[in-house]
């Protein structure tokens, strides 16, 4: 090879575009986002979010759970034009795909949750706003390009009922199509790097802390600039006020199914519940007029060692019928997962902490960036197991699932474990 042939490879690539830019385009999986976050965030804050409850056993298997399934794909089916289009409660999305509620968002970032549901809004996908938002129900309706969006609002039942009435009418008022109650928070759960961190909301500046200035300026410059935080939609002189304690505090362990019929008595919308759901609590529910269920262990932040609520999937469908809603979160970490869920039965599914990391990572544009990668792994799971929409993925699901069981199972005789993989079809 000549020279001047040899110059020719070599072609010095300079950087383009912002520094926020750059870091998103280095980002091609969830996994990338949670590590970009981490490098951004100070460590209470990147523990608050990427933490579980107690041992974090729900966490850890909320993944391994998708993991466990593998695919059968059906060939030679024309998937030149496959349809990802999902369906909310009768309202189309352009992804089975929404974004579940998270707590005090402005945290992470000051775009906070007018930036994620501008995302939302853009990519046509289902937002969330929790009671426990840094943004209070009102701003978010007016928040230009959030408003377009199909919003919910997460309720939590408090020990002040009058105080839950204003939060139904005031999510009625403002235009929110579907209310969802959160019914797995009963009592708070432990989240043992949160107690040890000495974590507060809103983050005091401790010697900590302050030792944390000088590795994550970005952020703390970030946070002084930004909107004073607060949970915005409690008055300051509300019960349960503006810290964590008092608004934990007003958990109620006293909450039960007379107050979701009361709950169904009042809001004309959509009505779906959220929590790690059984077949029995779905018919329950199903039975009260209740519209749908959203499967969920809140990311393993409440109760340890529940049942990954993607193996709720199929026994709650196959006791609610074809047509309720099943939606399902905690552990959806790529598009395949979102695969697996619907074939298994659900709907569609949420995500909390990935559109958390890539919130940090770049604002409203790293949540575009999100949606789009598990967009694109979607659109390929879908094209290489051989089906062209939704639909024919909840129809086939069966035919096109198997679950891989990498847990070792005892025989017959203690102290003999069985450590080969068992093979199982769901059909079985
Ligand atoms: C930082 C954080 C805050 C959350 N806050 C709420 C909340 O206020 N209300 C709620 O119902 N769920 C809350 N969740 C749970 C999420 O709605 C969702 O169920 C969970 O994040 C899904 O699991 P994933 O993070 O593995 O996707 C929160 C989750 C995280 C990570």
């Amino acid at each position: 090879m000549k020279i001047s042939d040899a110059l020719e490879l070599i072609s010095p690539r300079l950087p383009t575009g912002t520094l926020r830019q750059r870091r998103l385009r280095a980002c091609h999986t969830v996994k990338d986002l949670r590590t970009a976050a981490r490098s951004l965030l100070p460590s209470a804050v990147f523990d608050y979010v990427d933490g579980g409850a107690d041992q974090e056993l729900s966490l850890e298997t909320n993944t391994s759970a998708f993991e466990r399934y593998r695919y059968l794909p059906q060939v030679l089916r024309d998937v030149g034009s496959p349809d990802t289009s999902g369906n909310f409660l009768g309202r189309p999305a352009a992804l089975p795909l929404g974004f579940a509620p998270t707590g005090y968002t402005r945290m992470m970032h000051p775009e906070g949750e007018p930036a994620a549901a501008r995302a939302a809004a853009e990519h046509r996908i289902p937002y969330v706003l929790s009671t426990m938002a840094s943004t209070s129900l009102e701003d978010l309706a007016a928040a230009p390009g959030a408003d377009a969006a199909d919003r919910w609002f997460q309720l939590y039942v408090w020990k002040d009922r009058e105080l839950t009435r204003g939060m139904v009418s005031r999510a009625q008022s403002n235009g929110y199509r579907v209310l969802e109650v959160a019914v797995d928070t009963a009592v708070s759960g432990k989240r043992l790097r949160d107690v040890r961190n000495g974590l507060t909301i809103p983050p005091a500046l401790t010697l900590g802390s302050l030792l944390d200035i000088a590795s994550r300026p970005n952020y703390w410059m970030g946070m002084l600039r930004g909107e004073k935080l607060e949970f915005a939609n409690v008055r300051s002189d509300e019960p349960g006020g503006h810290t964590i304690e008092g608004i934990s505090d007003q958990f109620d362990p006293t909450v039960n199914w007379e107050d979701l019929a009361r709950i169904r008595d009042t809001w004309n919308g959509s009505l779906v519940l959220k929590g790690p759901l059984g077949p029995e609590d779905a018919m329950r529910a199903q039975a009260l007029g209740v519209d749908g269920v959203h499967l969920s262990n809140h990311g393993g932040r409440q109760l340890d060692r529940t049942v990954a609520p993607v193996d709720l999937v199929a026994p709650v469908r196959a006791a609610v019928g074809d047509s309720f809603g099943i939606f399902v979160d905690s552990g959806v970490r790529h598009g395949s997962d979102i695969a697996t869920a619907i074939a298994l039965g659900a709907d569609a599914c949420f995500v909390g902490r990935p559109y958390l990391w890539a919130l940090v990572a770049g604002g409203e544009e790293g949540v575009g960036h999100l949606v789009r990668m598990l967009t694109e792994e979607f659109t390929r799971t879908m094209q290489l197991l051989g089906v062209g929409s939704v639909q024919e993925l909840r129809a086939r699901g069966p035919e096109l699932l198997h679950c891989h069981e990498p847990a070792v199972m005892r025989t017959d005789r203690p102290g003999q474990e069985r450590k080969s993989p068992r093979w199982m079809s769901l059909n079985n």
